[in-house]
């Protein structure tokens, strides 16, 4: 599966080995989660196009590359996706945000959509889906669905820890997405969690249970 990037860096490791330890309080755990995104991010917009630009230093005029053509999009699924925004846009300050809220039904663990706001321009732009989990991969191709009837051709995808399940639903639905993980974990227990993972997301970014 060539677009799919498993991100295997030895800061990347040594930031998850903490994330997914069930003692990590709240404070930490967030912060670990931004700044895993912001490694990622470094990875995922290694291909972006840059342009050629002339710039005026103190001592001379140089060329230099800027990021060019189509604009960036970030949109986090709503809650846990939202841990990893601020740290991407501190990185690209041009960047628009949307908003997709789903969350998993208990019983069928098939995802709900309960909220979504989109930047007006979104199909002109490079998207990043982000959220930190991928497990059924449900959420991530009601997700993407979503993007592409609004008209989103360019798509990428960066869950900070994924499952082969996860990995093969978004690759048949959506084998155009180029897709970007922190860790790929072993398989889902029978409540659909990621085995071993890190429990629930977004109960542990937002202090909910
Ligand atoms: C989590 C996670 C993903 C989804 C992954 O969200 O943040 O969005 O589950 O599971 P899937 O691949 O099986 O769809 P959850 O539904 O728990 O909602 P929350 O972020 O509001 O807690
Ligand atoms: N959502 C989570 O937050 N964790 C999982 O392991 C699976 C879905």
């Amino acid at each position: 599966m060539e677009n799919v990037h498993v991100l295997n860096h030895p800061l990347i490791q040594h930031k998850l080995a903490i994330l997914r330890n069930k003692d990590t309080g709240v404070k930490e755990f967030r912060e670990l989660i931004g700044e895993i995104a912001g490694l990622m991010c470094y990875e995922a917009t290694r291909n972006h196009p840059t342009v050629e630009v002339e710039v005026e230093t103190p001592v001379a005029v140089t060329k230099c590359r800027m990021l060019a053509g189509k604009k960036l999009a970030i949109v986090p699924v709503l809650r846990a996706g939202l841990g990893m925004v601020d740290t991407m846009v501190s990185l690209i300050p041009s960047a628009k945000i949307g908003h997709i809220g789903l969350y998993r039904d208990p019983e069928t663990h098939k995802p709900v959509e309960y909220y979504c706001k989109l930047p007006e321009d979104i199909e002109n732009r490079q998207v990043y889906v982000v959220d930190p989990m991928l497990a059924t991969g449900g959420s991530a191709v009601a997700a993407i669905d979503f993007l592409k009837a609004h008209g989103c051709k360019s798509i990428t995808m960066m869950n900070i820890i994924g499952c082969p399940e996860g990995v093969a639903a978004v690759q048949k639905a959506h084998p155009d997405v180029e897709m970007y993980l922190a860790a790929m974990d072993e398989r889902l227990n029978e409540h659909a969690y990621i085995i071993p993972g890190l429990g629930d997301a977004g109960d542990r970014i937002f202090g909910t249970k």
